[in-house]
């Protein structure tokens, strides 16, 4: 049986979207072949295409269907067909299918491709492994729940475009290849052939592009664009992944703020049919630290950080008193039920766990009916105890864990904790949204390898106005004019007001250990334009793939992209990247130097 032509053979119907309001009708589907079972006198075949499955009946014992039922006989999995016929109540309905009250009784059939058995199943439930998946992508993406994944991409990228555009927001596409910048994570490089040894770099994102925009007179710019960081990867970060990218003239953070809580009220609206409350929770990161250990908090569950050090400066467990002498703290989680749920073994992976966030320890206490249980009640007076547990306000069945050490630390580590435990205890709402705005964040860390501060957002972001006179004088006390939002404990985006003050944009790169020559080197294409009159302006890009994510209840960041690089990233479908020929390496003036494993 060779393969058929399409000829004039039309599709009149989803598959998925049959239903029972289509019976008595003359339909033709086209698509995959899903399923073929041979009753002998009777074939049954799911029939799949991006909306979904229908069964198709060919009818053996008809007589004038004895030819199609032949050919019928041939069909396997991931044929292509189309398939003309008469939908009809099914006798066996299958509650689980959309279409499950309903089949189709075929009268026509053609072949339009053959498949060799395929190397994965095209089955949600399936459990091969991510490497197959990856790299037989055409396969995995015929998946409903790939299919359904990337229509909710699609979506929101239209959803988005819609209301910026409403908004008065132009796209404007900035370029790819540009001039490396030294700040912020690696980039990803691009010989030049015409101009020997230099090197053009993929943008980490069009921050600079588009605050030249608003010295251009763009006003109010919006891209979704392709960003480019060679950083070690995650579950929620890719090496290329795309931004939903904006900026503003003439605002200020409040404005900002506004216009997006009403973007992200539209798509939730959209999208998942639910009202957001508005305006959003806020937290200063200094309060979003000291409450949740994290400056992107899950809100979706309460155990909050609780600050012991007041009722453990004079302890006599060392551990403590010299976290605390030292400038750092001791604190806890107070785990409601954990006694029970957390035995010694498991407390002890618990403690494993902190050690990974530079953790030296995990001490803790159980309220156990008739006792206090802990390892260290022997360091502890009892008037000590007491304030433990009047402080965490913890009762019978409760588990108390502390860490101490210096505040980074114990944030880190607590926090991180604190996210792990609502997942092993099954506390998190999954139907749940909460959103918040983290605002106020330093503007400056301390680079221990670098041995300078670096920006925490980056070098054009604004101080706030009442902390100007700290850029110089302490530096690690200046808060940001910055603001990032967060659902359900990810970052999903973050923005600012910038810098368009020349004299300030020079105290900052001061800050940042360059010098004027240093700054204007790397810079200078910006510090010039500047110069000619720069109108007050700010933004915030949100992650697209991030954003999709959520919408689609995936954890995995690949499941939202079509063609995702790994862990590694690399590209198992194509083999990306990959050696160049002698000939283009010569033409790119690069040489490999072979000693390098
Ligand atoms: P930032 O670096 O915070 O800001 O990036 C904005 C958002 O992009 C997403 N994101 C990523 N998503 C997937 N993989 C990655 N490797 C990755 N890195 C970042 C996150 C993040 O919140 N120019 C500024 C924005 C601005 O100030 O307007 C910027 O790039 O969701
Ligand atoms: P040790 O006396 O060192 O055996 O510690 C007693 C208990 O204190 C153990 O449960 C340790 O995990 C815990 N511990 C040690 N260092 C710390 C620390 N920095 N913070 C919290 N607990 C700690």
């Amino acid at each position: 049986m060779t393969t058929e032509s399409l000829g004039a053979m039309r599709r009149t119907h989803f598959c998925g979207k049959l239903t029972e309001e289509n019976i008595g009708q003359e339909v033709i589907i086209m698509g995959w072949i899903a399923k073929a079972r041979d009753l002998g006198a009777l074939i049954f075949s799911d029939v799949r295409d991006y909306s979904g499955l229908v069964q198709v009946v060919f009818d053996g014992e008809d007589e004038n269907r004895q030819e199609i039922f032949k050919k019928a006989k041939t069909l396997r999995g991931e044929f292509v067909v189309g398939i003309k016929g008469l939908v009809r109540e099914r006798s066996s309905v299958n509650e689980d299918l959309p279409t499950g009250h309903i089949e189709i009784l075929a009268d026509q059939l053609k072949i339009l491709s053959k498949s060799e058995v395929p190397p994965i199943y095209v089955k949600d439930d399936d459990t091969v492994s991510e490497e197959m998946r990856l790299k037989y992508r055409t396969l995995d993406l015929r998946k409903t729940t790939m299919q359904k994944n990337l229509r909710i991409r699609g979506k929101l990228m239209k959803l988005t475009r819609d209301f910026f555009d409403q908004k008065g927001f132009l796209e404007v596409e900035t370029p790819v290849l540009n001039r490396p910048t030294p700040e912020g994570a690696r980039d990803y490089v691009v010989p030049s052939r015409i101009h020997p040894g230099e090197f053009y770099a993929l943008p980490q994102s069009p921050q600079l592009m588009k605050q030249l925009l608003m010295v251009a007179g763009f006003d109010r710019y919006i891209q979704i664009t392709k960003c480019f960081r060679d950083e070690d990867l995650r579950a929620n970060r890719q090496p290329e992944f795309t931004q939903i990218d904006m900026e503003l003239s003439f605002v200020d953070r409040e404005d900002i703020m506004a216009i997006n809580e009403d973007y992200l009220a539209y798509i939730f609206k959209e999208l998942e049919g639910i009202d957001l409350k508005l305006p959003l929770d806020r937290l200063t990161y200094d309060e979003a630290m000291r409450r949740f250990g994290s400056d992107k908090p899950d809100l979706r569950f309460a155990m909050e950080l609780i600050d012991l050090s007041p009722v453990l400066k004079e302890s006599s467990f060392k551990v403590f008193a010299s976290a605390i002498e030292g400038g750092g703290s001791v604190r806890a989680l107070c785990v409601k039920g954990g006694a029970d749920f957390y035995s010694r073994k498991k407390i002890d992976k618990l403690e494993a766990f902190v050690k990974d966030f530079k953790a030296k320890g995990l001490a803790w206490m159980k309220v156990n009916p008739e006792d206090i249980q802990s390892p260290i009640k022997k360091f502890l007076s009892p008037e000590e105890i007491q304030a433990i547990l009047d402080k965490t306000q913890a009762q019978v069945g409760d588990l108390v864990l502390f860490v101490a050490d210096k505040n980074k630390v114990v944030f880190d580590a607590l926090g991180n904790l604190r996210v792990h435990i609502a997942k092993e205890m099954d506390l998190i709402d999954k139907e749940a949204f909460a959103l918040l705005w983290v605002t106020d964040f330093p503007l400056f860390e301390f680079d221990e390898e670098e041995d300078r501060y670096v920006a925490v957002h980056h070098p054009f972001t604004a101080p706030k106005e009442e902390d100007l006179d700290l850029l110089d004088k302490a530096p690690e006390k200046c808060r940001a004019q910055a603001y990032d939002i967060v659902i359900n404990g990810d970052e999903m985006g973050g923005g600012s007001i910038r810098i368009h003050n020349p004299e300030v944009q020079k105290k900052m790169f001061k800050a940042l250990g360059f010098t004027e020559e240093a700054a204007y080197e790397k810079f200078g294409f910006l510090i010039e334009a500047f110069k000619y009159g720069a109108p007050p302006h700010g933004g915030l890009a949100y992650g697209l793939d991030r954003l999709t994510m959520l919408f689609t209840g995936r954890d995995n960041i690949r499941d939202v992209i079509a063609f995702p690089k790994t862990q590694a990233a690399t590209d198992l479908l194509t083999g990306a990247p990959n050696s160049l020929d002698p000939d283009q390496l010569k033409e790119v003036h690069i040489n490999i130097d072979s000693r390098e494993e």
